[in-house]
């Protein structure tokens, strides 16, 4: 084991739980967690939604060939968003400087020994996850030997892939701290990609999602694949600019016109509301972002959405509380917030807006 990596083996009790394998509607490679009681990924598949929600709204072709991007990915898990990262850098000509928050090493060893997940990538890149599954890091650079410096790229000498990366195995809410002193406020991008609120809101509290906000460089963004109210109230606490992923192709125009009509509706229209998808997650930034066919300002029954108890924000001050305890919270602080006046309720909102139970 060369300096720096560490033991993937150490958090082993932790990661008890067992996986069963599945196939997502694209096709590709996916787990459940009967220990979370949810998929890895959405129905769509893992593939697409790396593509869509994590690859597309991150436009890694706003940086020029030879960049550095750092990356710091909230749970690894099979490795895929990673992977499709890895693939894309490479294709750019882009320098990655990759940091992971994962407590199980199971799943991204489970991904590397089936054909199913190796077949979606190139050797290169399962090279690299091997590298990172065995060691917790991995380094590639120069094309020469013993080379290691910036500016390698400019020179013609530069490895198609260049990079680094390293695993901190672990809670995140324990890691995270130790990612802040290294990297504070020099974060391109993370991907937020944990298990929902409801089954890991240990993962979605003000004080993670503090900390991540602490990460972001200037023009960096945090994306995830989630849309929660109080995940969304959550960012917003950490003074971040809060904006809602496309859920379909609408261009430019096309998302100004949807949060215009809904903005504009004083009857909102129930069915239009049912039918569609709110977003496809959220995207959040220190400074507001320019208009992007990939993201949409909060329409009014949104910022509505995060004003009532759905609103309440996930809360774990010691960083140590497991779920059922930061779900009670925060059910106690909705009941002080709803007596209080503070809040309305979800239903009184859900009425409002034609929505039904569950939305
Ligand atoms: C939805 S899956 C991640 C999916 C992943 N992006 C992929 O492509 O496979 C959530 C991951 O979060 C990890 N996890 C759960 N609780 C965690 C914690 N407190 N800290 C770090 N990772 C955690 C799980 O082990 C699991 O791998």
């Amino acid at each position: 084991m060369g300096a720096g990596a560490q033991d993937p083996n150490a958090h082993k009790e932790a990661a008890t739980a067992e996986h069963t394998i599945r196939q997502g509607a694209d096709g590709s490679f996916s787990l459940w967690s009967p220990r979370f009681g949810e998929g890895f990924h959405s129905r769509r598949g893992a593939l697409r939604e790396a593509r869509e929600t994590f690859l597309a709204p991150s436009q890694l072709e706003r940086f020029i060939p030879g960049q550095r991007l750092m990356v710091v990915e909230v749970c690894v898990g099979t490795g895929t968003n990673l992977a499709l990262l890895l693939e894309d850098c490479a294709e750019l000509g882009l320098e990655l400087e990759w940091w992971g928050l994962e407590l199980d090493p199971a799943p991204l060893q489970l991904a590397l020994a089936e054909p199913a997940f190796r077949s979606q990538w190139q050797p290169q890149t399962l090279k690299t996850l091997e590298t990172l599954s065995e060691r917790g890091c991995w380094q590639q650079g120069c094309w020469q030997q013993g080379c290691w410096q910036q500016g390698c790229w400019q020179q013609g000498c530069w490895q198609q892939g260049a990079g680094s990366g390293r695993m901190l195995w672990g809670d995140a809410r324990q890691t995270l701290p130790q990612l802040l002193e290294q990297r504070r406020g020099q974060v391109d991008l993370i991907w937020h990609d944990a298990f929902s609120p409801q089954h890991c809101p240990q993962l979605w509290t003000v004080e993670v999602l503090g900390s991540v906000a602490e990460l972001l460089a200037d023009g960096g963004r945090w994306i995830s694949f989630c849309s929660a109210a109080a995940v969304r109230e959550g960012l917003r606490l950490a003074n971040l600019n809060v904006v809602a992923l496309a859920a379909e192709a609408e261009g430019v125009e096309g998302a100004e016109e949807a949060v215009k009509r809904a903005d504009d509706c004083l009857k909102p229209d129930p069915s239009a509301n049912q039918r569609r998808a709110w977003s496809g997650g959220t995207l959040a930034s220190r400074a507001p972002l320019a208009p992007s066919a990939a993201w949409r300002r909060l329409t009014a029954m949104e910022r509505e959405h995060l004003a009532c108890s759905a609103g309440e924000p996930y809360r774990d001050p010691s960083a140590t509380s497991n779920a059922a305890d930061i779900l009670h919270q925060r059910r106690i602080a909705q009941a002080k917030a709803l007596t209080l006046g503070e809040r309305s309720t979800s239903s009184a909102w859900r009425k409002r807006w034609g929505l039904q139970q569950g939305c």
